[in-house]
């Protein structure tokens, strides 16, 4: 079964709303691992907008199941890292005036910042895994970046309205899996994946884990947020 990864940023914007101590994102994980999150993502941007250091501190402490940092290469965070050592750490693009992060990794144009992170990574022996289109000169340049993993970028697909268009997403994050599997690579997949959409997803061969915060924690405002992740897992069976 493709395990799921909760991704809790989207707790933490709330709670940044108000400027805070909740809702906590740190509880907010405790709960999703309870409900069966096999791993909790977290985000820990530049500018701070949702994620603090220290929700990633006492994450690392308490929850038991993997603990997924995604960032980007600048130097201060990578620090962070190379203190807390997540159990993996997945680069990704990162603009100041984006809502969500918009697209993939350009691997091939950033090749040798991203190897040069990665290694800093592995030499705290943080599994690394870089965000990327389902392209396959983005899947060369991550395995021969040193990449452990790939999260292929669902969000086209997500956002395609059209039968058509979604059917050609599909086909070619099913072709970048393929593909990436057989390079070595353990396949990871998310971004936009809710109960509907995520259906078809789980058809796909070789993806491992999938990474879904916003629809889940969506749901949680209505049915709780241990009710919502154990719907995702239910979903998630079927395949
Ligand atoms: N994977 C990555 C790399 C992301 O940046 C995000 C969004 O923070 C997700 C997965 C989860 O996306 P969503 O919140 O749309 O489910």
């Amino acid at each position: 079964m493709i395990k799921l990864g909760v991704n809790v940023d989207h707790i933490a914007t709330l709670r940044e709303a108000r400027k805070t101590f909740e809702p906590d994102p740190v509880f907010a994980a405790v709960l999703c691992e309870l409900a069966g999150a096999q791993s909790i993502t977290v985000h820990l941007r530049e500018d701070k907008r949702h994620i603090q250091k220290r929700d990633v501190e006492l994450l690392r402490k308490i929850i038991h199941v993997k603990l997924n940092l995604e960032m980007s290469t600048s130097i201060e965070i990578v620090a962070v890292a190379q203190d807390i050592i997540p159990d993996q750490a997945t680069l990704v693009p990162e603009k100041r005036q984006e809502i969500t992060t918009e697209g993939g990794l350009d691997v091939v144009a950033k090749y040798s910042k991203i190897k040069k992170t990665i290694s800093t990574l592995k030499r705290k022996k943080i599994l690394t895994s870089l965000f990327i289109n389902p392209q396959l000169k983005q899947i060369d340049a991550s395995k021969k970046a040193g990449a452990d993993a790939i999260e292929i970028h669902t969000g086209q697909y997500a956002n395609a309205t059209d039968p058509k268009r979604q059917k050609l997403e599909l086909e070619k994050i099913s072709k970048a899996a393929t593909y990436a599997h057989h390079k070595g690579l353990i396949v990871n997949a998310g971004h936009g994946l809710n109960y509907e959409n995520v259906i078809d997803i789980l058809k796909i061969d070789f993806i491992e884990e999938l990474n879904i915060g916003h629809s889940i924690i969506s749901r949680a405002v209505f049915v709780g947020l241990p009710q919502a992740v154990r719907e995702m897992k239910q979903r998630m069976k079927i395949r």
